[in-house]
């Protein structure tokens, strides 16, 4: 089997192929995940909120995500594998570069780190020192009380040419993936086109190169509310081998996510 590598999700994108993505945070749902062909897998903060119970991400630790990575690394052989950077491990360069590389030698191959063009200096430090990098810009779950909420992002005029101009300079600082999370679809639309990387969104529209859910979203289990973004393709098949096929097969066609799945 192919190891699908950051070269490959390009490929992906200038292929107009869709990618498909799915959190995970153990092996033996990676291990499923990445025999239903799944191409990237993510140790997302999101562990905090459907793994912990907590309210929101922001009590995740480095130790939690190096000890899911390890997990995940363990169960995946294809699928492309990220994890995310928790809330003030990435405050400063130094603090980021000590951090990521937890994460990478823990068997991550790319992080994840929420914010825009404040991250340029420590994203061209990391690919110096051989860590790949992956922005996540729109709705920021770590920044959630800067916000007032999970809400919507990019909405105003100004506020979505701000986000355009923030994954430019993303971009140009050397990140290889975005992920765009809660904005109107025009913007993800727009976004997805001006980058030459792969842009995967989550409740951003279907014209992002590629979607991503958190697992116990897409099996409909969360212990928290279900984001209208989200859908529970368990309830759908009745087969969690069957809801993941689904899951992908509709983010291959373009099916998923429908405009009752999307913001405008
Ligand atoms: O933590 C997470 O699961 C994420 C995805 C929702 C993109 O960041
Ligand atoms: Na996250």
């Amino acid at each position: 089997m192919k190891k699908i590598t950051v070269s490959g999700l390009l490929k992906m994108k200038q292929a107009g192929e869709k990618i498909t993505s799915l959190t995970a945070y153990d092996a033996s749902f990676a291990k499923m995940f990445d025999e239903q062909g799944i191409d990237a897998l993510l140790i997302g903060d999101s562990l905090g909120m459907v793994l912990q119970g907590e309210s929101d991400t922001l009590p995740v630790t480095i130790e939690d995500i190096e000890y899911h990575t390890r997990s995940v690394r363990r169960g995946t052989e294809r699928a492309f594998v990220l994890a995310d950077m928790p809330f003030m491990s990435y405050a400063t360069p130094e603090q980021t570069y000590a951090n990521a590389g937890k994460l990478m030698a823990a068997g991550a191959s790319m992080i994840k780190m929420e914010g825009g063009s404040w991250l340029c200096e420590t994203i061209q430090g990391l690919n110096l020192r051989g860590v790949p990098v992956c922005g996540h810009l729109g709705l920021t779950p770590q920044s959630v009380h800067v916000f007032g909420g999970f809400k919507i992002q990019g909405r105003e005029a100004d506020k979505a040419e701000k986000l355009l101009a923030e994954a430019k300079a993303l971009e140009a600082a050397g990140i290889q993936l975005l992920v765009l999370e809660c904005v109107p679809s025009s913007l993800g639309k727009a976004v997805s086109e001006a980058l030459t990387i792969p842009v995967i969104g989550i409740g951003a529209g279907n014209d992002t190169d590629g979607q991503i859910l958190v697992m116990h979203d897409m099996f409909g289990i969360s212990a928290n509310y279900m984001p209208k973004f989200s859908k529970n393709y368990l309830a759908e098949t009745g087969d969690m081998r069957k809801a993941v096929q689904q899951y992908i097969a509709e983010v291959q066609s373009g099916a998923f996510p429908s405009p009752e799945h999307s913001f405008e």
